[in-house]
């Protein structure tokens, strides 16, 4: 009967999960679907620790320690995430998975002890993949961590990095194939472990720090596959569900990711892109450009004459946490009877739906955020475009130059616009290190400065008027 309920509940989390999920792929559902995900996992731990009993029907007796660990689990993650800064949500994001990863490692270090000759092949090969992923998430997940967190700076490769990643990873999966059929060796399982730690470290050391966004994601998908075999494991269909759901979503976000950069997996796995704020042209010369640079007042004016405003925000909005003022501005050009829109770019900022939550944080109403299929069409019947923060997303050069790194990328077409107002605080490039033409074209106008600053300029302006 108890083991019947505890079925009941896996199967109600699994929903949960499920629902959940699906929840967090609109703006206005997501909060509810986090929360309803959270709550059947929680149902489903609580149901596991009170209702599982083992084939022998003996029901768990380590209570004091799994709640002691939920208590200080509980607080370290309810601290760090209210005290991160939306900037540092990536790094926040990549620590956590390391946790995911660490767990299904160490489901497989104590596991591993329990095998005994005559231990079926794929009973042995769950225990070894799950520590073989779990370590490789975990440890690449912490380098991500330190590099976002600006704690590791080199992404230089090691002389001969390929062939020593290759080797480990002919050496890992080797000694894989070696437990598998049948040699329960402790030793061999220690160097395994070793070796895919290593194997983490090194997959991850030569990435840019600007591709970690991408890299992240793939380790969360990592995690989930090795969560996935600790429910084969154990035989517990709620870490399957978890586990594979985590995976597959992890899988797909890398591939929205890379395809939203116009970018392959192996691109930004293995490619040198991003991380420099050194200014280049598309093709490496430095270009000539005719600057026209501007003033709030006078983007104020033409902003209260203006029918429709476009605004696009970009990493730089989130690095000034300008999110507070733009929404001012936005109610304030409203009230004056401007039609105002905010024009979402798939991966402007750093991390997926940056842009949906930093502006949801500023109750700036959801149908006001227009993604970039449907927005590109309006650019020509805006007055005025707001770029605030934004760069590569708004580089016309991923149209029509093919020796631009971001060459087929989809952009916001603002260029369209009768006056583009780009708010940065210099000319420096955006996170693909390149140069972006749209700074001299004759209908952009240069507002220079921090965006909160210039922005507050700009609101009190509008004010005055
Ligand atoms: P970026 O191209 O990185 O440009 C951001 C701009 O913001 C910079 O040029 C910077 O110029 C400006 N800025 C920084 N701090 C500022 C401040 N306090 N006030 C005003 N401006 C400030 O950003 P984007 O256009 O949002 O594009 C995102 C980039 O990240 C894309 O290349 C994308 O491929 C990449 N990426 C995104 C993701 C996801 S999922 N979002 C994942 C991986 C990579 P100044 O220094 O002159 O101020």
């Amino acid at each position: 009967m108890q083991q019947h309920l505890l079925q009941i509940i896996y199967l109600l989390a699994s929903v949960s999960f499920i629902i959940g999920l699906k929840m967090l792929s609109g703006p206005k559902t997501a909060r509810q679907g986090n929360f309803l995900a959270a709550i059947g996992m929680g149902i489903a731990i609580v149901a596991t620790i009170f209702l599982y009993v083992n084939e022998k029907g003996v029901p768990l007796s380590n209570q004091l320690w799994i709640f002691g660990g939920i208590a200080i689990g509980t607080v370290l993650g309810t601290l760090s995430a209210k005290r991160v800064k939306m900037t540092a949500m990536p790094q926040m994001v990549s620590l956590f998975n390391g946790m995911g990863g660490a767990c299904a490692a160490a489901i497989s270090l104590v596991e591993f002890g329990h095998l005994h000759e005559g231990s079926a092949p794929g009973h042995i090969f769950v225990i070894v993949a799950g520590l073989v992923i779990g370590s490789v998430s975990f440890s690449g997940s912490i380098i991500a961590y330190a590099k976002l967190q600006e704690i590791m700076k080199s992404t230089k490769k090691l002389p001969g990095h390929n062939i020593l990643t290759a080797g480990l990873l002919l050496g890992i999966a080797g000694l894989t194939t070696y437990l598998c059929v049948d040699h329960i060796d402790a030793s061999i399982f220690y160097i395994l472990f070793v070796l895919s730690m290593a194997y983490g470290i090194l997959f991850v050391i030569p990435i840019g720090g600007a591709d970690m966004p991408v890299v992240i994601s793939l380790l969360n998908s990592f995690t989930g596959v090795a969560a996935a075999f600790g429910g084969f494991l154990y035989d517990n269909q709620v870490m399957q569900t978890g586990g594979i759901l985590v995976g597959s979503a992890g899988t797909f976000l890398t591939v929205l990711m890379c395809n939203a950069m116009n970018r392959s997996l192996t691109n930004v796995l293995f490619g040198a892109f991003g991380g420099s704020t050194a200014s280049s042209g598309g093709g490496g010369a430095k270009t000539e450009m005719n600057i026209r640079p501007t003033n709030a007042s006078d983007v104020a004016m033409i902003m209260h004459y203006a029918q429709k405003v476009i605004i696009v925000p970009g990493y730089g909005l989130a690095v000034a946490q300008a999110q507070h003022v733009i929404h001012e501005m936005e109610m304030l050009l409203e009230k004056n009877g401007v039609t105002v829109k905010y024009a979402i770019h798939p991966v402007a900022g750093r991390m997926p739906g940056h842009m949906n939550v930093l502006l949801a944080e500023s109750n700036v109403a959801y149908d006001k955020l227009v993604e970039m299929e449907e927005i590109n069409e309006e650019f020509a019947t805006a007055d005025v475009v707001y770029v605030v923060g934004a760069n590569d997303v708004v580089n016309p050069a991923a149209r029509h130059d093919p020796s631009s790194p971001i060459y087929g990328m989809p952009i916001l077409d603002v260029d369209k616009a009768k006056t583009v107002v780009v708010s940065k605080r210099s000319m420096a490039a955006g996170y693909a290190g390149i140069e972006n033409e749209l700074f001299g074209y004759p209908n952009c106008l240069m507002l220079f400065g921090d965006a909160k600053k210039t922005l507050s300029e700009v609101v009190a302006e509008l004010k005055a008027m």
